[in-house]
């Protein structure tokens, strides 16, 4: 049997393999180009996201996983077949695959349905679909247990996933179209109309990677290569860390305020324990410098974050897929999905 775990992000697609070797066979942008009228596929992950902003006019470049959402299922599953061969699944072997597949929060049916429907086009016959923030926990190292509840938020690209549960199930959690794509947009808006600077989504989310923070202490700065606005010739200006710091913070408190109503729904004696156990906190955004001690601050609570927490989600997908009892649990759990 092969066993995989798949997590399907609107940034970055991870697939991690359980029978071979253990850990992550493949981390590659949710994108692909495709040409002419028939969208005929040019390139798929990291060679389709070296085009992104380059391309010809007959070259079109699609995240087909936007917000968490399958918004093209027929590319969605032409990334996804590819990306199954980039990691030795081939079709002749598809027969023998077993999978677990991360979801969104408390997704609707109709998006259970449209996940459901790409694992099948993609050939995956055995599937266990698992609310993304249970893989979250257990991918942070965190123990699953009925009476211990666990406080997570995953803040991805385009998703921001908020629970709290125990193996018992989702106490409180919802799913919100927030991410890093939005602190992006954000820094092209800003640079535009501050510095005068249009540039790319590429170059926006490196400076928000490179010198992003939410330390008053960071005066990181990098250089923004792209056009005038006003003359259209190439232009380049030094950006320092404080000018972009507030593209960050609005999304992070936009968060906060919905991990509030999350919190406000607990009972008494939950909410006590997750006070005192902490927040798990994982997604690339995790990594930005001063995120984790910003959202610790204003939550009043401990906040832990796993070395790599853009792949927390993979991970836990990947033990489940590993563990045969971890496995037979969620299954009965989700039996009835
Ligand atoms: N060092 C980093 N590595 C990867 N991503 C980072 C890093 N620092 C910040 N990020 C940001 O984190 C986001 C990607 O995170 P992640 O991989 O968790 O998202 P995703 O799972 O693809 O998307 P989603 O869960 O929202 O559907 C992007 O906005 C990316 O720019
Ligand atoms: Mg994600």
């Amino acid at each position: 049997m092969i066993k995989i775990a798949i997590d399907l992000g609107s940034s970055t697609t991870k697939i991690y393999r359980a029978d071979s070797g253990n850990g992550i066979a493949l981390a590659e942008p949710s994108c692909v180009a495709v040409s002419g009228v028939e969208r005929t596929v040019k390139a798929v992950g990291k060679d389709a996201k070296k085009l992104v902003g380059k391309t010809a006019e007959f070259t079109q470049i699609v995240f087909p996983i936007h917000e968490g959402e399958i918004v093209d299922g027929k590319l969605a599953a032409a990334m996804l077949k590819e990306f199954l061969n980039r990691v030795g699944v081939h079709p002749h072997l598809l027969k023998r695959v077993q999978t677990v597949f991360s979801v969104p929060c408390g997704a609707s049916q109709t998006l259970l349905d449209d996940y459901a429907l790409l694992a099948e086009e993609c050939g995956l016959r055995k599937v266990l679909f698992v609310d993304a923030p249970y893989l979250a926990a257990l991918g942070s190292d965190l123990v699953l247990s009925e009476s211990n509840p666990i406080f997570t938020m995953d803040i991805g690209g385009g998703v921001t996933n908020v629970a709290v549960l125990s193996l018992g199930g989702i106490i409180a959690g919802l799913s919100m179209n927030l991410g890093g794509h939005n602190m992006d947009a954000n820094i092209i808006e800003k640079m535009a109309r501050q510095n005068g600077l249009n540039i790319g989504d590429l170059t926006a989310e490196r400076i928000k990677n490179e010198i992003g923070s939410l330390s008053d202490k960071v005066r990181a700065s990098t250089v923004a290569q792209g056009s005038s606005v006003q003359t259209f010739y190439p232009a380049s200006i030094a950006v320092q860390s404080g000018e972009i710091a507030d593209c960050i913070r609005v999304y992070i408190d936009k968060i906060l305020e919905y991990a509030g109503m999350v919190l406000n729904q607990l009972p008494a004696e939950v909410a006590a324990a997750v006070h005192k156990n902490g927040l798990c906190l994982s997604g690339g955004v995790a990594k930005i410098d001063g995120v984790a001690e910003y959202v610790s601050r204003s939550l009043e609570m401990d906040v832990h974050v796993t070395e790599e927490p853009q792949f927390a989600v993979v991970l836990g997908g990947g033990m489940i897929a590993r563990d045969q009892r971890l496995y037979n649990v969620f299954s009965k759990k989700y039996a009835n999905v």
